[in-house]
């Protein structure tokens, strides 16, 4: 069987800025506005998105997911022209996002922000429904069935106090991820869970991380899932959760516009290619990334895992990112 590719980028943090008043930044945004205008802008480059917007469509996958934070203080013209800007990495039918803490960084009303983007996050709610969009937190997690995948979209963005990035997915999305992929499993899908916060506790990181990451970990006990996408950290990561039926990989990309700066990774993206492995199933991962004159993406590693039941097994790993 063929596999299917499933490509992840994350946190593209959209720039430039659109102008705005003092009314508009007499809250939050301010001290968003002033880490931008003072570092992220030399970190966040749209040239380094363009490049890898254009390496990715060049590898063709079957679908584009994208783990949030596409802008940067919740600004209502950073929410247009995020909606433009997605046109150009593809359609709704196959791109898929969910938000990000910078895409909810003050409460918005819903048809100022989220709503733009909203048919790339419509999907099935609840088992057997109707397609629905989103209209609230939530309502999310939302489902989309492609092949033998099924992406499920959570929202952590909840807006948080001044310099506290922090998530939560809170009762009502557990109650209803842990629905979900009971459901998908009893389909035999391959479930593959974006969240924008890695889903561990916090420990000195509180203030960044996602505030009920236990929770969701219990559901995994419950219901398990094959992979698990996220962004935020702005750094690679592989990590897994462990469940009694096995590990369920966790793997997380950097900033797709960002140079490399501090502890934070150059931008990069994964290509996972999935198909049928007996029983089970065959997860390749390519890793691609900018390359060190920054004009251009280059392979950075690949690694593959066996998924058999829940219980994944590494089976070579070469140039994996840390
Ligand atoms: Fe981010
Ligand atoms: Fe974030």
């Amino acid at each position: 069987m063929t596999a299917y590719t499933l490509a992840h980028f994350s946190d593209p943090h959209l720039g430039p800025l659109p102008a705005a008043g003092w009314r508009e930044l007499a809250n939050k945004r301010l001290s968003g506005f002033f880490s931008w205008t003072r570092n992220r802008v030399n970190i966040h480059r749209p040239e380094v998105l363009k490049l890898l917007v254009a390496d990715l469509k060049r590898q063709a996958p079957d679908h584009i997911a994208i783990t949030g934070d596409l802008v940067n203080i919740s600004l209502p013209a950073e929410f247009l022209a995020a909606a433009h800007w997605l046109e150009g990495v593809g359609t709704p039918a196959n791109v898929t996002i969910i938000p990000g803490n910078h895409d909810a960084y003050i409460e918005m009303p819903w048809a100022q922000s989220l709503a733009c983007w909203a048919p790339y996050m419509t999907g099935e709610r609840n088992e057997g429904n109707e397609t629905a969009v989103p209209q609230s937190h939530a309502d999310f997690p939302f489902v989309r069935r492609l092949g033998d995948i099924a992406l499920i979209g959570t929202s952590t963005a909840v807006p948080m106090p001044p310099f506290v990035a922090a998530g939560r997915l809170g009762h009502a999305q557990l109650d209803r991820l842990r629905q979900q992929l009971q459901a998908l499993r009893r389909q035999g899908l391959f479930r593959v869970v974006l969240i924008h916060h890695p889903p561990f506790g916090g420990g000195a990181y509180k203030r960044k991380s996602l505030l009920d990451a236990k929770e969701f970990q219990a559901v995994l006990e419950d219901a398990g899932a094959e992979m698990i996408l996220h962004g935020h950290t702005h750094v690679s990561g592989l990590g897994r959760i462990q469940t009694s039926k096995g590990p369920i990989p966790v793997i997380g990309v950097p900033s797709a516009s960002a140079v490399a700066a501090g502890h934070k990774d150059a931008s990069r993206y994964h290509l996972y290619r999935i198909s049928r492995n007996g029983d089970g199933w065959l997860l390749e991962i390519d890793i691609r990334g900018l390359n060190a004159t920054q004009d251009g993406f280059e392979a950075q590693g690949s690694m593959a895992m066996s998924i058999p039941l829940l219980v994944s097994k590494e089976v070579s790993a070469a140039g994996a990112a840390a």
